[in-house]
């Protein structure tokens, strides 16, 4: 059976202070979620440690939202994969839209990052998705297609056994906007469908694919529900406690 996984990315929101109440409040209540149900914080790079710390005796576990494409060395303002690792933290966000679009990350730099999480230990978590233009033309199976094969699909079947997919259609990012449980049943279908052809049986069946964009309470029970969703990447909701315990305990299956 696949994981199912509740991943926040908080974006680049939260002082340390405010990140710490945060997690604590996460953490107050999080003996509400199922035990089969892993759910990850994604903070800023600068709380890591810290809340590593704070959710040491808890089931809860932590990411990066982003690393380096160098092992080390003179890269002014850059972090490294094994030094998101030594904080404890054991994912990384790779390829976030807001990185493609805002810091002009390419497929090559993309799939730079995923080898070096991946020799550094941590599971990537790799974002792939279409533009509101790419969807209302129709192009958005070959965008994700080119956007896989760029990247994850160039790994060896060993190595992509530990990435996790997450499916993010930018015109769902922030704008309160959710793909239909349709829509994005759709896409995590055709996806799993291309790892199967480019890996095995096993693999599509095993690889978590997590859906982003929008994702609230509300729909989340809707939205997991679909036999290819395998759980959310949350960013505004995340931000509040609550909320992303009540998304985190929307599994049905
Ligand atoms: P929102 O949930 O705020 O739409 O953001 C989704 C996202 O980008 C998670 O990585």
């Amino acid at each position: 059976m696949r994981p199912q996984i509740v991943a926040g990315n908080w974006k680049m929101n939260n002082d340390l202070h405010e990140g710490r109440k945060l997690t604590q409040s996460i953490k107050e209540l999080q003996g509400d979620i199922p035990a089969d149900v892993t759910v990850i914080l994604a903070p800023p790079f600068i709380h890591l440690a810290e809340i590593s710390r704070e959710i040491m005796d808890t089931p809860l576990k932590l990411s990066a939202q982003n690393c380096a494409t160098e092992e080390k060395g003179a890269f002014t303002g850059e972090v490294s994969a094994s030094m998101i690792r030594s904080t404890g933290a054991q994912y990384v966000i790779i390829g976030h839209s807001e990185r493609r679009s805002y810091y002009n990350e390419t497929d090559d730099v993309i799939y730079k990052k995923i080898q070096l999480a991946l020799k550094n230990d941590l599971y990537p978590i790799v974002c792939c998705g279409e533009s509101l233009s790419q969807r209302e033309n129709e192009q958005y199976f070959p965008v994700v297609e080119d956007q896989l094969e760029k990247t994850v699909f160039k790994l060896s079947s060993e190595d992509f056994g530990r990435v996790i997919l997450a499916y993010e259609p930018v015109w769902a990012i922030g704008t309160g906007k959710t793909a239909t449980p349709e829509q994005a049943q759709e896409m995590h279908g055709f996806i799993r469908q291309k790892i199967q052809e480019n890996f095995s049986r096993d693999a599509g069946e095993n690889t978590a694919i997590l859906y982003g964009g929008s994702c609230k309470p509300s729909n989340a029970a809707e939205l997991f529900a679909q036999p290819d969703i395998d759980g959310g990447l949350i960013g505004g909701a995340s931000l509040k406690s609550k909320d992303f315990i009540e998304i985190s305990k929307s599994f049905s299956k």
